[in-house]
């Protein structure tokens, strides 16, 4: 342990979307934790977003690779980190179908490299340590109508994004029981808000409906996704990773289901509001294109055991999220002008072009 602060985690990705929103918490919650951000800056990673943080004397940010063996047990040899939080993932299905095997190197070898390295370094001397993995709801397959996810739920993955992750789910609770690493899983549904990269539906569609640009709706758009808030998860993440039992899994997510189409009807009614639009403006920019293969039909959490055990539950109400979370787009134009220039151009032909 290091000797000026009780603990010292490891928290990969934390340059993405939903480890920028965990390191500011962890980071600004417990001056007596440091936080070292690893982070290798791929198209996702960003460093403004994290930058009002960086001057923290609890925080460090280091770029590497987690599938770099040498870099990754170097850091654990500098750092003594007692606890892992591991974001870092390849995270978007569109781009896991049209190039699979960097989603395997990442999310399974990244994963395993971070495993062995924790064995490795921590050498069977357990206490106060921690392996947690944060994963997706996207393991367990799609859904029909009815039904939930729970944390018994056998599973399915479709995409090889999902496999991916599934793997990685595999390999830690192996590692678990194998070498009884410290480990806890969180399985978590579809998050939006503030510093999402633009490839993903919602900011995506924010910023097309402000450049006037058409929005591409998969088939029918009648896959169902439950969305929660951003902060929520990394606040759930924040309590399963002081309070969570070892060894166990939690599902978090927002008991908000919408089918796209009625998502993206609604965002089209608060954009037309906040940018002063007659009603009915954005609609017409929606445009149903060639379906996502293998497009997965409906992803929904039961979340009780999160609540009945930790008592967690979505702070935010979605029409409100979604509210903040289009202020935030808007109010934050250079950051998203900044993310959709150079590669971004590229690959936005390429993903829309043959749809
Ligand atoms: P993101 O794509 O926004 O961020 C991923 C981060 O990982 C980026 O900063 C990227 O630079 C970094 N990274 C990628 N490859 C790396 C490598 N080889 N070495 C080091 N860093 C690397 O993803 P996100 O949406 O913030 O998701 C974070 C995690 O949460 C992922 O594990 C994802 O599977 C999981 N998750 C996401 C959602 C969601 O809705 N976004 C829902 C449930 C679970
Ligand atoms: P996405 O944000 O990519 O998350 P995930 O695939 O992990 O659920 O997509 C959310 C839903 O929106 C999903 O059903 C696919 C759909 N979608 C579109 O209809 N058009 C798009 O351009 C995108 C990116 C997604």
């Amino acid at each position: 342990m290091n000797m000026q602060f009780d603990k010292t985690i490891l928290v990969t990705g934390g340059a993405g979307f939903i480890g920028s929103h965990l390191v500011h918490r962890l980071v600004q919650q417990y001056p007596a934790y440091k936080i070292v951000n690893l982070d290798n800056l791929t198209y996702a990673g960003n460093l403004e977003n994290i930058k009002d943080i960086e001057h923290y004397p609890n925080y460090a940010f280091e770029r590497a690779d987690i599938t770099n063996h040498d870099q990754i047990y170097a850091l654990f040899e500098q750092y003594k980190f007692d606890s892992v939080i591991h974001l870092a993932a390849e995270s978007h299905v569109d781009r896991s179908i049209s190039d699979p095997l960097i989603f395997i190197k990442t999310n399974v070898l990244g994963t395993a490299t971070l495993l062995d390295a924790a064995r490795r370094f921590w050498k069977g001397d357990y206490e106060g340590k921690l392996f947690y993995h944060v994963s997706t709801d996207e393991v367990y397959g799609s859904l029909g109508n009815e039904g939930f996810f729970l944390e018994d739920t056998p599973y399915d993955p479709r995409s090889p994004y999902s496999a991916s992750k599934a793997s990685s789910d595999h390999l830690v609770r192996a590692y678990h029981h194998t070498y009884k690493l410290p480990v806890v899983i969180s399985n978590c549904s579809n998050n939006y808000g503030p510093y999402q990269f633009p490839e993903k539906l919602l900011p995506l569609f924010i910023n097309n409906i402000r450049n006037n640009k058409a929005l591409p709706v998969y088939g029918e758009g009648i896959n169902v996704r439950d969305w929660l808030y951003v902060e929520d998860h990394a606040a759930a993440i924040d309590l399963i990773f002081h309070k969570g039992k070892m060894g166990d899994t939690y599902n978090i997510g927002g008991h908000n289901e919408w089918r796209n189409i009625d998502l993206i009807r609604e965002l089209c009614r608060q954009m037309d509001e906040k940018l002063g639009r007659e009603v009915g403006t954005s609609e017409k920019l929606i445009s149903f294109v060639r379906d996502r293969a293998g497009h997965d039909m409906r992803y929904a959490i039961d979340a009780t055991k999160l609540k009945e055990e930790l008592g967690w539950e979505p702070s935010l109400q979605f029409r409100e999220g979604l509210s903040k979370t289009i202020d935030w787009y808007l109010s934050n134009q250079e950051w998203l002008d900044n993310v959709t220039s150079g590669a971004y151009q590229k690959y936005y032909e390429q993903q829309y072009a043959v749809a």
